[in-house]
């Protein structure tokens, strides 16, 4: 027997601002497979993740629908370990990196980084925005690209000719929140001197990952490592740096740590010491990645680490990306599919099997094709492998649910597939996965190969106790067989110790027979995938696209506005009307409809963008006064984020009539 091994595995921890899709899963099915065969062996295994919650996208998606960070990140967090434990994704903790420990760990890794002189303040100059007064991230820039001249380009990088730059180097910069133009400003910000730790990442990083990531980190190690900025302005969702006002630790800062502290908050729950897993010998530390987030886990994180006296990643393991037929995914094709849309269609057990089937040990992309994805699952799954259990155990059924005695080349069968655990184990604890699955696939065909030559079905009516022989090899052979799938599918297994009447599988149970053993009557291990699920997915992903459920509002609305619904008087008391002053109004190119007004509410100011351009020329509406609904959540628009709506009388044939106070009323007068 192998030692006991103590392991602690960890996936990337996912943005608190989106659900989990069908790409995620290529790594967090991955890790689970990984996991799930070290604790069949018998090991001490833990899986450690979290959310990853902090950020501005997180603190802008919150404000647009109206809520405090905290919610929406709550909402995902639910969401999210839902989505997880439907796809049978079994982490020891699944913590959030909005925590106290996160917050406590992520200090003291900056305390030492002070402390040993690797931080550097400077100021640096970067585009804000008057109007939401923040500074904008790079992604929260678009313009036209410096050196293509496409228009509508984020702020770091061209789609159209893959340039990179700054996005003060964009043309006709505009702020993606609220379409203002921004300027430059300037801004002490802190650095990590990452170029201190260059000879330390260039021996550590050829034996903590795969040769092809170690050769590309290679090429960035040959020169000067950039100063690594770790801060970001106010307002931002995040930790405060301790000892400054208004900056926070930039989400990068925190997020591995939160792989810490996800372990910290497991064993303060569990009687233990996170130390035993991040700073004590004996524990082997392995991290999922996909190839995006490579610069990160191999050389911020093992310095931050290293420099603050944890010990380092013993591998990094790196994966490529999903696509689908044979693309990227995409939300116009249906293919940017979310994994609860995947799991209001089908089982899990089916991508679980195709993607063990597809994964590899390497970075390359993986590529889910429909068409082969139902073949695949359907032949070999279902034809190969579930068919071996359910026509011997129906046929066993006949003449009394007990196994026999395995016979001469029965035994030599059941032998030969026995002697394949140790390959198959070195498959996957490689992470060749779908070498693994090839092994067990070829296994598969032996078994049935067996089946056909000794025929059970005409044997049955001459001689029962050579028929149960037989049938016991099957049984036997399919029990092996299921016994290797159990990373995969640990449903699927359970099932079959049922049917099997035994307890739970572990590695070692291979070692076992089942003979004059009584087994149950069958029941369904898994069906075949219908074709028409595939297609109802990728419909509904469809669906869920941004202009079909703008239609959908629209609707909504137009039944709201047309319905005569009573409320009580609570409900008219929840809408908060106020009289307006419009400052200005201004045409929107390329919109029909909209006007974007800027308005006065006497003591605040907002956007919002009215319907009202074919009625009212923008020149007629300064000075005016009108009505508006002062607590509507903000929406975001196309255009921009409209903070309110004005009231006004429409005709139904597309006449727009401006609601106004007589004189008298003052901008800020409360309506009711
Ligand atoms: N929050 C960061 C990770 C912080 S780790 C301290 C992040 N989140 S993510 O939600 O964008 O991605 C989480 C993981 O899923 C990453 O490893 C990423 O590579 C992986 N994938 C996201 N989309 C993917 C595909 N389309 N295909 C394969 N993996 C993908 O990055
Ligand atoms: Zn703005």
């Amino acid at each position: 027997m192998e030692r006991k091994r103590k392991i602690l595995v960890t996936s990337a921890l996912p943005y608190a601002n989106g659900d989990i899709h069908l790409g995620h899963l290529v790594e967090y099915l991955q890790t689970d497979f990984w996991v799930r065969f070290q604790k069949m062996r018998g090991h001490e295994c833990r899986y450690m993740c979290a959310d990853d919650t902090h950020g501005t996208p997180v603190m802008i998606s919150a404000r647009n629908q109206g809520i405090t960070p905290e919610e929406l990140i709550d909402r995902f967090h639910k969401r999210h370990l839902t989505d997880f434990t439907d796809f049978k994704i079994r982490f020891d903790n699944y913590y959030t990196t909005n925590s106290p420990e996160n917050r406590e760990l992520s200090e003291a890794i900056y305390e030492k980084m002070v402390e040993r002189g690797h931080i550097e303040e400077r100021a640096i100059h970067q585009l804000y925005c008057n109007h939401d007064r923040m500074f904008l991230p790079d992604r929260f820039v678009k313009g036209t690209c410096p050196s293509c001249g496409s228009p509508d380009q984020y702020g770091d990088s061209c789609d159209s000719c893959s340039a990179t730059y700054n996005p003060s180097e964009l043309k006709e910069p505009r702020c993606v929140i609220c379409g203002n133009t921004p300027v430059e400003r300037e801004s002490m910000h802190v650095f990590f001197k990452l170029n201190d730790f260059r000879p330390f990442l260039k021996e550590w990083v050829s034996g903590h990952t795969s040769k092809e990531i170690a050769n590309k980190l290679d090429e960035w190690l040959k020169e000067d490592l950039r100063d690594w900025d770790i801060s970001r302005d106010a307002p931002y969702f995040g930790f405060q740096i301790p000892g400054m006002k208004d900056k926070y630790f930039y989400v990068w800062l925190d997020a591995p740590v939160g792989y810490i502290s996800s372990t910290k908050n497991w064993c303060d729950r569990n009687g233990r010491d996170y130390r035993e897993f991040w700073q004590e010998g004996n524990a082997e530390l392995y991290h999922f990645i996909g190839k995006d987030i490579v610069y990160f886990h191999t050389l911020f994180w093992p310095a931050m680490l290293s420099l603050a006296g944890y010990k380092t990643p013993d591998q990094v393991f790196v994966h490529g990306f999903l696509t689908v037929n044979g693309e990227k995914m995409s939300k116009s094709k249906g293919t940017f599919i979310k994994a609860r849309t995947y799991l209001d269609h089908l089982d899990p057990i089916y991508l679980r099997y195709y993607y063990a089937c597809k994964l590899g040990s390497s970075v390359e992309d993986v590529d889910l094709s429909m068409e082969d994805f139902v073949n695949r699952v359907n032949a070999e799954l279902i034809g190969k492998i579930t068919n071996l259990a359910s026509r011997s155990i129906q046929m066993l059924a006949k003449i009394g649910l007990t196994t026999g005695e395995l016979s001469g080349d029965g035994r030599a069968l059941v032998k030969r597939i026995r002697e394949r655990a140790g390959k198959i184990a070195e498959l996957y604890e490689g992470r060749n996965f779908n070498r693994a699955m090839m092994e067990i696939r070829a296994l598969s065909e032996e078994a049935n190969k067996y089946v056909d030559d000794n025929e059970p079905w005409k044997v049955i009516g001459q001689d029962r106790e050579k028929a149960r022989g037989i049938l016991t090899a099957v049984i036997n052979a399919f029990r092996l067989l299921a016994i290797y799938l159990k990373p995969v599918l640990p449903v699927y297994a359970e099932k079959v110790e049922e049917l099997l009447n035994e307890t739970p599988f572990t590695w070692e149970s291979a070692q076992g027979v089942l003979e004059h053993h009584e087994v149950r009557p069958y029941t369904h291990l898994a069906q075949r995938i219908p074709k028409e699920a595939i297609d109802a997915i990728i419909k509904s992903s469809m669906e869920t696209e941004t202009p079909a459920k703008e239609k959908q509002k629209e609707k909504q609305m137009e039944e709201q506005t047309s319905g005569v619904a009573e409320i009580e008087y609570d409900d008219f008391a929840k809408v908060d009307l106020r009289v307006a002053r419009i400052i200005a109004a201004e045409d929107i190119e390329g919109a029909d409809k909209l006007l974007k007004l800027r308005i006065s509410l006497g003591t605040e100011e907002r956007t919002i963008f009215a319907g009202i351009k074919k009625q009212y020329k923008p020149e007629e509406l300064a000075g005016r006064h009108i009505i508006v609904v002062a607590n509507l959540k903000p929406r975001k628009m196309k255009f921009g984020v409209s903070e309110g709506m004005l009231l006004a009388a429409t005709t139904g044939d597309g006449g727009v009539f401006l609601l106004g106070p007589d004189s008298g009323a003052q901008a800020g007068n409360k309506v009711s």
